[in-house]
């Protein structure tokens, strides 16, 4: 499924830095800070967060594909065979839960101490609009409701950077077939828990944001095997910087388009606006799936770092792939 990726993966290309990425973008917020919300303007920032105790949960999901050894609420679940091995070496945990994008608590990629005021227990996710079934799920529902599986993605921001992270959750195909969309329904919404309370990073002081972070798929990539949602992750119950208790991950697109601690779920007939693309639509497309040979306005998207040890100039740097690699599941949604 993934092209064997060559020993020099760490070129020494001109490509912008992932610093210069993430300085640029906050330069940008910083503009955005002082009006440019009227002009349209906005960037991207980050995301983190963990324990020592998750890293050994990971190694004991390493050695055991497929094993029933998950603890409770993941008790019996299995590493889908189709996606336990996604040629690169898996992210850290601690590493991936300490580097977030989760704008909702700040702007940098250091939220999790933050994060940790996501109230995530009751939480009530509500599927409805044009469906058969309306449904209120609540948090234990989502680890009982469908069968869990895990499945080990690799993760592309549209800032560059690249993570692996072995995910733990369902196919989003089980809560369309489950709400029973009406055939006017062209597109699903997902809403982000918002509480101005609560969410309060730093973007909120600019004022004029669309809040809540609202994305959107067409249907029929929602029911595309790949398009999973998340409850857990490295054999534990997700972290609130990673989006508990359930978050998109779609691996085929820039992470943007995963939207993180999900409270609606709604069948709609007309694409709706979705966060980033109101703010900036030259720079987050609808579609968003992984190109690198369509750069973004302000930085190459040909390669990319993966999240690791040390200053981020050290990350190793690698090509990126069509469709991050996925291309053989989804390219013919888009021909
Ligand atoms: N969802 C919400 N609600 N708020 C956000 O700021 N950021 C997105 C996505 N989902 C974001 C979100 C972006 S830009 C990325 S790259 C991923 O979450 C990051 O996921 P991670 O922090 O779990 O790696």
């Amino acid at each position: 499924m993934f092209s064997h990726l060559p020993p020099d993966w760490q070129s020494k290309s001109s490509d912008i830095s992932l610093e210069t990425v993430f300085w640029s973008r906050r330069k940008f917020l910083k503009t955005l800070g002082r009006g440019a919300i009227a002009a349209g303007a906005l960037s991207l920032a980050g995301c983190q967060n963990n324990t020592d105790a998750a890293v050994s949960a990971l190694d004991e999901t390493l050695e055991a594909p497929g094993a029933t050894r998950f603890k409770n609420p993941f008790k019996g679940t299995t590493r889908n065979p189709s996606f336990a091995n996604p040629q690169r070496e898996l992210t850290p945990q601690k590493l991936a839960a300490s580097y977030n994008n989760f704008y909702e608590f700040g702007e940098t990629k250091s939220i999790q101490t933050a994060a940790q005021r996501l109230p995530t227990d009751p939480w009530t996710i509500e599927v409805g609009g044009l469906v058969q079934n309306p449904t209120k799920y609540d948090r234990d529902d989502l680890f009982k409701a469908f069968d869990l599986e895990e499945r080990i993605y690799r993760f592309r921001c549209v800032e560059a950077w690249a993570m692996v992270v072995p995910w733990i959750g369902f196919p989003m195909r089980k809560i369309l077939e489950a709400a029973d969309p009406k055939p006017e329904a062209r597109f699903v919404k997902f809403t982000s828990f918002y509480d101005p309370k609560i969410t309060t990073g730093p973007l909120f002081s600019f004022g004029g944001l669309p809040w809540p972070y609202v994305e959107s798929l067409r249907i029929d990539e929602m029911a595309n095997d790949l398009a999973f949602f998340a409850v857990g992750a490295y054999g534990e119950l997700l972290p609130k910087q990673h989006g508990a208790p359930i978050r998109s991950v779609l691996p085929w697109k820039y992470g943007f388009k995963g939207p993180k601690s999900i409270v609606k779920i709604e069948f709609v007939d007309e694409q709706p606006a979705t966060f980033w693309n109101t703010l900036v639509p030259d720079e987050y497309g609808f579609i968003a799936n992984v190109n690198p040979e369509v750069p973004h306005p302000r930085w190459s998207q040909a390669s990319e770092r993966l999240v690791g040890d040390g200053p981020a100039l050290s990350w190793t740097r690698i090509p990126t792939l069509p469709y991050n690699g996925y291309g053989e599941f989804v390219a013919n949604l888009y021909t």
